[in-house]
């Protein structure tokens, strides 16, 4: 795992947005695995921002959200297509007959589940990967205890991300507790993985994955068994690193606005 301190969220946001901006300028018809949350939203205004100064063909692309909540249909505006859609595709000019989300509106949730899996597959694999991770370690919404040899599938969120993501809906507002998520070994097939973390909530869980065993209760920890993952952290996510100087400048990332 390449490991990228930065000096401050801003400059960790705008790393990990540059490495997908490069990811697409080096391969327009990338496949790419997105993710969603609020550490995505700086990225995703970064790379729209990016995208205004110095303009990239996004129309080749091809990619794969992570995951989806289920009982929201695809133009609820709190489901991730949604979220997509308005923050990404649409600012980007993505074709959207290229994007797949997955459905958590249908009737046959692990049939949806398994035609994922086959149109990553059909689509040559995932070669970029985006991720967040939560408190408790997850990745995608495989929570703690998900198996390493997991694919993508229905799941129930823990009450700890039920309450993570209570900010996203409005008080009495219907929030889903179940979604379906790529599994962690969907995951790990992708060629490159990018992770961004950010603020102090998230530095037991990056201390557990980077530092912790590799284990089923820290579901990022699998990420130690992944040949080519970067992990772009601010100094509040670090904090409980206890390498950190090993860490730091040890990978730098261009910025593009440098
Ligand atoms: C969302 C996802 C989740 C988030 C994680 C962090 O697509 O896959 O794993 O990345 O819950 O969410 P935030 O950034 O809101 O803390």
């Amino acid at each position: 795992m390449k490991i990228h301190l930065c000096d401050s969220r801003e400059e960790a946001t705008r790393s990990a947005a540059a490495l997908v901006y490069q990811q697409v300028a080096a391969k327009p018809c990338s496949v790419l695995g997105w993710a969603t949350g609020g550490t995505m939203d700086a990225l995703y205004s970064e790379l729209v921002l990016l995208q205004q100064q110095r303009p990239l063909y996004w129309r080749e692309l091809v990619s794969f959200n992570l995951d989806e909540y289920v009982g929201l249909s695809t133009d609820h505006p709190k489901s991730y297509r949604f979220y997509m859609r308005h923050r990404v595709f649409i600012p980007l000019g993505i074709n959207e007959d290229c994007t797949h989300l997955l459905r958590g509106d249908v009737s046959d949730l692990d049939d949806a589940c398994m035609a994922y899996e086959r149109a990553i597959a059909e689509a040559g694999g995932i070669d970029f990967q985006l991720l967040g991770i939560g408190e408790n370690g997850h990745i995608g919404f495989n929570e703690p205890g998900s198996s390493m040899d997991s694919r993508t599938r229905f799941t129930r969120l823990t009450l700890q991300t039920i309450e993570a993501n209570q900010r996203f809906f409005a008080p009495g507002e219907f929030q889903p507790h179940t979604a379906l998520t790529m599994g962690i070994k969907t995951i790990l097939e992708a060629r490159q993985i990018v992770m961004l973390a950010l603020g102090a909530k998230k530095s037991a869980a990056v201390a557990a994955m980077v530092e912790g065993p590799l284990s089923e209760l820290c579901p990022a920890s699998a990420l130690q068994m992944h040949p080519a993952t970067t992990l772009v952290l601010d100094p509040d996510a670090a904090q409980s690193l206890t390498q950190q100087n090993n860490h730091r400048r040890a990978h730098p990332i261009k910025d593009l606005k440098a």
